[in-house]
């Protein structure tokens, strides 16, 4: 039997960064003695919920050094980038954004300005950090999170940028400390990296090979998040159907779900993202027999052609894509289907892409994210060419965005007038007297009526758009 073997790594490695924490923290108390002026850290995230999920652990040890957090770069002591490089419009904002901070670093030069995060496991990208962006204090990346209090503590005392990258993606280091945003909902990550090297994605160069946590590790976390209050879970992987293939005890995702749907508290189970290729009967089936799971699947399709599927490395046709479309709306009457689409990728031409507009049609999504493709210096489509102009792809962008628009607003239509049971999010930000939540669907419902953060309301929907809902309580779930 294999099981990945961390316990010993973990509470060694974690001894060893508690005291360096400790350390930092009795320093800050120490000068608040004296000063009576407390620290504040800000944290920036980009890109996706792996990288939120890095940054609540980065706050967390932040946290546990008596770092308070703040939105305002100018009463920070310490400011992280936690970057993104999938698309290169996520790196360029990076760069105006530190380039940003160059005036404040000189006017507190104590400020301490770290980047980390996928993007710093390029080394072109360090490099123009360290060329361009000399005021940045640490670089690190993605494989040596757990080990960030010692080379923070490094970096406090060094005058050049400290660099510090681990290219090898070996081992899981459990019970980091966690800063969550919310109490009522958490993600959880339970597998990292990613085996697909689909042509145009950089995330397998940059988040290394897939690694399963162990199971008794992620059922011990939700139910500690359970007792601590947390009703919803999202279960976060790059290609979560292949869970616990790598640890080869015979323990898949499927049966993670029954596990997860066993305890206590936990009112609803999400996850993302599942690979189409790897989207089996065993898991439809634990979605349906699972009453946690809710009813939603976001499965990227990215192209509907299928010379472009093979282009981009995807090892499923659009046919069999479509075929599990059906099987998974027969299974699940009513479940809401989200995906992710590349417009543009080298080779398509726009007879190619009316392929992809025929599967949005056909499957009727409730929500696309779109893309324009973006070329990724290092990976196998980068050097695929072109055979359409960027105003044809622009084109065909905004063609599919109309198509796709019009499916959401019309399948939101068949929500008005019903109930459906929102999990309360908080105050809605767009309108200060009603509250948010969503429905298990994954809809964004504002909506009037009393309610606290977390608990579970019935709403009528009144009012349809196209991205959220509007209603009003009608009966309470919990007394
Ligand atoms: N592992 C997930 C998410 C990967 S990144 C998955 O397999 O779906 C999220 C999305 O970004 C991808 O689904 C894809 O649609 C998009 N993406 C990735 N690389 C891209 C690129 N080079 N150009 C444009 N979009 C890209
Ligand atoms: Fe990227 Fe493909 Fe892996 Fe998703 S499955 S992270 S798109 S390589
Ligand atoms: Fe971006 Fe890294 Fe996620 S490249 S999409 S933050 S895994």
């Amino acid at each position: 039997m294999t099981r990945r073997e961390t316990d010993h790594v973990t509470s060694e490695v974690i001894k060893q960064q508690n005291e360096i924490i400790e350390r930092i923290r009795q320093n800050n108390e120490n000068e608040y003695q004296k000063t009576g002026r407390m620290k504040y850290y800000r944290v920036i995230t980009y890109g996706c919920q792996q990288n939120n999920s890095d940054s609540e652990k980065l706050k967390g040890m932040l946290r546990l050094m008596g770092y308070n957090q703040t939105e305002n770069n100018e009463e920070a002591d310490v400011i992280l980038f936690n970057t993104c490089c999938v698309r290169e419009n996520a790196e360029m904002k990076l760069y105006g954004n530190i380039g940003a901070l160059k005036g404040l670093k000189k006017k507190k030069p104590d400020l301490i300005i770290g980047v980390c995060g996928c993007m710093m496991q390029q080394k072109h990208a360090v490099d123009m950090i360290k060329e361009k962006y000399s005021h940045v204090d640490l670089i690190f990346g993605t494989h040596n999170i757990y080990k960030f209090p010692e080379i923070f503590e490094k970096a406090l005392h060094e005058k050049y940028t400290l660099i510090d990258i681990l290219d090898t993606d070996g081992f899981i280091v459990e019970n980091i400390p966690v800063e969550r945003d919310e109490k009522h909902k958490a993600w959880v990550t339970i597998m990292y990296g990613c085996n697909n090297f689909c042509s145009y994605c950089i995330v397998p160069y940059v988040r290394g090979r897939e690694r399963s946590r162990n199971p008794e590790d992620i059922i011990e976390e939700i139910r500690s998040l359970s007792q601590d209050g947390c009703k919803e879970v999202m279960l976060l992987g790059q290609n979560v159907n292949s869970y616990g293939k790598d640890l080869k005890i015979g323990f898949d995702f499927a049966d993670l779900l029954y596990k997860i749907n066993s305890i206590d508290g936990i009112e609803r189970i999400r996850f993302m993202t599942s690979h189409p290729k790897d989207l089996s009967d065993k898991l439809i089936k634990a979605m349906c027999e699972c009453s946690k799971v809710c009813e939603h699947l976001h499965l990227p399709f990215q192209a509907g052609s299928n010379k472009i599927l093979k282009l981009m490395n995807r090892k499923y046709t659009k046919e069999e894509y479509l075929e599990k479309v059906n099987k998974i709306k027969e299974a699940i009457p009513g479940i809401a289907l989200t995906t992710d689409i590349i417009v543009g990728f080298p080779g398509e031409t726009t007879e190619d892409f009316e392929e992809t507009l025929d599967v949005v049609r056909k499957v009727r999504f409730d929500q696309a994210f779109t893309f324009i493709y973006s070329k990724r210096e290092g990976t196998a489509a980068a050097k695929m060419m072109d055979v359409i102009s960027e105003e044809e792809k622009r084109n065909n962008f905004n063609r599919l965005v109309e198509v796709q628009n019009q499916i959401s607003r019309e399948i939101n239509e068949s929500y008005k007038d019903n109930i459906y049971e929102v999990l309360v999010d908080g105050p809605s930000k767009t309108n200060k007297n009603m509250l948010t939540g969503r429905t298990r669907t994954g809809k964004v419902v504002n909506f009037k009526g009393e309610a606290k953060i977390g608990e579970l309301v019935n709403v009528k929907i009144n009012e349809v758009h196209s991205f959220s809902l509007n209603g009003e309580i009608v009966i309470n779930n919990q007394s």
